[in-house]
Order: structure tokens, then C-alpha cells, then sequence
């Protein structure tokens, strides 16, 4: 080999070609910003409830958190999730059905890799959460994306997905309720997915991270407590969201007692268990009162209000769908320049100091996401200064 000639570094191709996170290049243009409106991330801004902080910090004191878990969790955190699942999600779970894992994102990569096999397809709704994309390309899996019903609340459209499974299918992957619409598919919709997974012999996949932010009357519902399912899904969940905890990485899988055990095998050499302080201080979560939720549903649903109320008032350049959960709208960009949401997203950055999430991150142009879990004030900033620009 002539020594001379530069050679280029032997990265893999699946993770060289996947695009920059455009969260991500978000994140960094807008710390060029000086008092920027941030509504660019899906995270808490609430703290940690002080009860679950305090039970962390005894169990460090009792010296429990110095060294690893069971690769699954501890036993006592199991049987409590268990018990959730039962009573929140009416899955009859058992703590051998259970992974604690380092947030849901780290379960779902584990699913993953236990599910798919190189060239598989994966069926998932867009708009859709970029990371899942992601997983299943690390996974060297295909990606199959298909469009959700933008006029009817982004609801899944059943036929599309059904004409979109081949041979090669192996999953469909989503979350419900859904970053970034705020969609929440209905009973009949999973339904229908139920029963596309049982006559295709397929696993479902899901991300159920803001399973208790549902505004209006609408519920979240986990398809594996639909009749047979329990056995072809696996299902994520995280403390991220309920507890506003995303530092402290923590998050399960459920699936059936066939199923865990491969997973398992993926969740080892990805993080041999979950950071152990944060599993004492989520036992304390699931054990003592529930009121934080409460309060941040609450505290969530108004910031939407406002959110629409406020997007009203620019409804020459958006149109919006008003999310039935989760903490994250999808409002489309009606003008030209939206056509392409990553330069929209710069400009209003640069000249309204405005911080979005430019659609393309979740496959879909000419819409950005906003994110309503931050105060009512960074609200109203960010929309008088959209107000004064457009
Ligand atoms: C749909 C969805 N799943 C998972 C996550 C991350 O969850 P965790 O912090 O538990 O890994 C996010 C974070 O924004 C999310 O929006």
C-alpha cells in the first residue's frame, strides 16, 4: 500500500452514515445564543421530587450502591414494578418478566438487538422518535417508515402498515403516546395492530414513556395486556418521565418469560445493569404517594393550553394538531421556508431566538417541534418574540 496515500479511518458504515443528530445541533447553536426561549428538548424541567432524592442518598449512606445488581435489577424493585404493571397497565407481570435498564432507551436498544437480525424490517410510524430509527440501523436492521394520518391527530394509518409488511418484516416500533406529535393511538388502533402482529407472527415493540401524560379524557393503553399479546411484545418504560428523573438513567422492559431472557443477553454487554443508586431511589418512587404525578400531569396539560393558545395567534404561519399527550407538539409550517424545518429551525434560532426541533429529526419536513414541559414564561417568550418576527 503506498504509504503516502491518506487512508480513511476505518469507521463502520452504519454508524458513518447515519445523519448528525439534528436535536443535538440544536442544542449546540442555541448555547451560540444568548437568552434564547428553549423549547427544544423533551426534558422534565422540574426537579426530582426531595422524597426519592432522600432515598437515594440513604442507600448510598448504607453503603447498598457501591458496587452492581443483578444484571435484571434488584428483586425487591421487580416485584414493586410488577405490581405497577398490573395496576397501571393491567399486564399481569411477574418480577421474571422484568430488566430494569438504563433508562427506556437502553431497554429498547436491548429489544432490539434481541429481536432483529441483519436486513429485518422494522415498521414504524412517522413522525416518530429518531433515536428508534437509530436502534434499528445500529442493529443493522432496515428501517421502514410509514406515514401516521397528520389530519386525524396523526393517528396510525392501518392499511399503510399493513401493505408495508413484507417477509422481512420482523416488528413494529413506536411510542404511545408519541414524541414528537403528542398522538395517542386508541384502543381500536392497537387493536388492529394486535391482530397484524398475530396473523404476521411479528413482535411489537413499544415505548410507553409518557404513559401517564394524557390530556382530555384520552388513556394510554399497553397493547400486551390485549388478549395473546403479552407473549409478542415487548414493552419500555421509563422513570425519566413520570418522576422527572432523566439524569438518573433509569427505565424497564416487560416481556414474556421466553422473550426476557434474550433480551437480557442484549442488556449485559450494553450496560451489565442499571446504575444501582438510582434503583434504590425509584423503589422509594413506586412505593411512596403518586401526587408528583399528578401535579406534573396537571402542570403539563396547562402549559398546552397555552401552548395552542398562543399558536392561534400565528396561524398564518402554523397549523397544529393539539396533542392528546405526551409533552411535545408538531405544529406544520405553513409558508415556504418551512419546506425544509432544519433551516426554518437556524433561522428562527438566529433571529427570534427561538430554539425548536426542525422536523426533519423525525422524518417529517416543514413541521418543528415545540416542547411544553418547560415554564409558563419560557412559553410566552418564545411566542412574543415569534409574534414580533413573523
Ligand atoms: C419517546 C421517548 N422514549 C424514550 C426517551 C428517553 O427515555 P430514557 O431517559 O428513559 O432513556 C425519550 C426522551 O425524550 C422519549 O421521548
Amino acid at each position: 500500500m503506498d504509504k503516502k496515500k491518506k487512508m480513511s479511518i476505518p469507521i463502520s458504515n452504519r454508524v458513518s452514515q447515519m445523519p448528525k443528530s439534528a436535536i443535538h445541533e440544536m442544542t449546540r447553536l442555541s448555547k451560540e445564543v444568548d437568552d434564547v426561549a428553549f423549547l427544544s428538548w423533551a426534558k422534565p424541567t422540574s426537579g426530582t421530587p426531595e422524597h426519592i432524592k432522600k432515598a437515594a442518598i440513604k442507600a448510598m449512606e448504607e453503603g447498598k450502591t457501591g458496587g452492581y445488581s443483578e444484571p435484571e435489577g434488584i428483586y425487591e424493585l421487580r416485584e414493586e414494578i410488577a405490581k405497577k404493571l398490573k395496576k397501571v397497565n393491567h399486564i399481569e407481570a411477574s418480577p421474571e418478566e422484568i430488566i430494569v435498564t438504563v433508562g427506556a432507551i437502553e431497554g429498547l436498544a436491548a429489544a432490539v438487538m434481541a429481536v432483529i437480525d441483519p436486513g429485518d424490517e422494522v415498521i414504524i410510524p412517522i413522525p416518530g422518535y429518531s433515536t428508534h430509527i437509530r436502534q434499528v440501523i445500529m442493529a443493522s436492521g432496515k428501517p421502514v417508515c410509514v406515514p401516521t394520518i397528520e389530519d386525524e391527530s396523526f393517528g396510525l394509518d392501518i392499511e399503510r402498515i399493513n401493505d408495508a409488511i413484507t417477509e422481512k418484516t420482523k416488528a413494529i416500533l413506536f411510542s404511545d403516546p408519541n414524541n414528537p406529535t403528542g398522538s395517542v393511538y386508541s384502543h381500536e388502533e392497537l387493536e388492529d395492530v394486535a391482530e397484524m402482529a398475530r396473523k404476521n407472527n411479528l413482535i411489537i415493540i413499544t415505548d410507553e414513556a409518557y404513559e401517564y401524560f394524557t390530556f382530555d379524557g384520552y388513556k394510554h393503553d399497553s397493547i400486551a395486556s390485549f388478549p395473546d399479546m403479552k407473549e409478542r411484545v415487548i414493552s419500555a418504560f421509563t422513570f425519566t418521565k413520570t418522576y422527572a428523573m432523566t439524569g438518573w438513567r433509569i427505565g424497564y422492559v416487560h416481556s414474556s418469560k421466553e422473550i426476557v431472557p434474550q433480551i437480557k443477553k442484549g442488556h449485559i454487554p450494553l450496560a451489565i445493569c442499571a446504575p444501582v443508586v438510582s434503583q434504590y431511589a425509584v423503589l422509594e418512587a413506586l412505593k411512596s404517594s403518586q401526587e408528583c404525578i399528578e401535579s406534573f400531569r396537571e402542570h403539563y396539560k396547562n402549559m398546552r393550553d397555552l401552548m395552542c393558545r398562543r399558536l392561534d395567534r400565528l396561524s398564518h404561519i402554523f397549523k397544529y394538531q393539539r396533542p392528546k399527550g405526551s409533552y411535545l407538539m408538531f405544529p406544520k409550517i405553513k409558508i415556504e421556508e418551512g419546506k425544509d424545518s432544519l433551516a426554518f429551525a437556524k433561522r428562527l434560532l438566529k433571529e427570534a431566538r427561538v430554539s425548536t426541533t426542525p422536523g426533519v429529526a423525525f422524518k417529517s419536513e416543514s413541521h418543528l417541534r415545540m416542547s411544553f414541559c418547560v415554564p409558563e414564561e419560557i412559553i410566552n417568550k418564545a411566542f412574543d418574540r415569534m409574534e414580533d418576527y413573523f
